[in-house]
């Protein structure tokens, strides 16, 4: 398991995960469609962002959401209630000690999780036990060697490379987007499929430079600034370069572009 898990629970990291799953919805969501009646295990739901949609495009599906965050299940639960969903049950629970007896769900869901795990093959195996013969899993991750912009910049490149390395030194990977497919076959999944979604923002779009470029993406850089300094990563004035430099994407002539995987595979 993660040592620390690098973004915090803190209520600025709570609406950002809102803002990238909304924004995000029918990029990554647009096949997350579940039969009726079967029972799906949405794996580390966080303060619910994903939980919502998987709820409301799949009103007869049952989901089981779980976490190891008291504090993120008690926002998702006041999430689904506020929505007024009654196909969702949480509880707490980890990824490395399920508290199932072996292949009761029809399917499995996990977004932006394996990132933030030390082993997460250990994890995929853990999620294959609780999992149907015929079922699928279908795992989003993100990879953030993946971002690119205009103008090109060094010092947003360095910025993005503090998070990157900050999150390797608490166990996390947030290159694993790129090795979903090869994670999959170690953990000896079949007939996998890993699809990369690309999301590509320029000035005509402006609600993705506000619900992705700014509030996804550059918020979460922004968030490991202290963490950045305190470790002696990077000094204060190249760490707001590079964020100036990444806002710099936002204007009219900028663009930013960033792409997802989502992995999908049966046992
Ligand atoms: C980046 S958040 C993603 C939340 C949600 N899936 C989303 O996409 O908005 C990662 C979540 O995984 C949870 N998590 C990390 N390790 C876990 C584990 N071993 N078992 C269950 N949940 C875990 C964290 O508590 C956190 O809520």
């Amino acid at each position: 398991m993660t040592k620390k898990y690098v973004h915090g629970y803190d209520s600025r990291e709570s609406v950002r995960l809102i803002d990238q799953a909304t924004t995000l919805a029918e990029i990554l969501h647009s096949d997350s469609i579940y039969p009726a009646g079967c029972n799906v295990l949405e794996a580390g739901c966080g303060v619910g962002a994903q939980t919502v949609i998987l709820a409301r495009s799949n009103p007869k599906a049952l989901f089981t959401s779980i976490d190891i965050s008291d504090e993120s299940l008690c926002a998702a639960r006041k999430r689904i209630s506020d929505e007024g969903f009654t196909n969702v049950s949480f509880s707490k629970g980890d990824i490395f000690n399920l508290p199932y007896p072996d292949e009761v769900f029809d399917h499995v869901f996990v977004c932006f999780v394996l990132e933030h795990v030390q082993n997460p093959i250990d994890a995929l195996t853990c999620l294959r036990r609780v999992l149907k013969r015929g079922g699928t899993i279908t795992v989003i991750e993100g990879d953030h060697g993946s971002a690119y912009f205009h103008p090109d910049s060094e010092a947003a490149r360095r910025a993005i490379r503090c998070q990157i390395d900050l999150q390797a030194r608490v166990g996390g990977n947030s290159l694993i987007g790129r090795q979903l497919y090869p994670l999959l076959k170690k953990a000896e999944y079949n007939n996998i499929s890993v699809s990369p979604r690309m999301v590509y923002v320029d000035s005509s779009k402006p609600e993705l430079i506000e619900g992705f470029t700014k509030n996804t993406f550059i918020a979460m850089i922004e968030g490991i600034k202290n963490q950045a300094i305190s470790t002696a990563i990077i000094n204060e004035p190249d760490f707001d370069k590079g964020i100036n430099d990444l806002y710099r994407t936002t204007k009219e002539d900028g663009t930013f572009i960033y792409t997802f995987f989502r992995g999908r595979a049966l046992k």
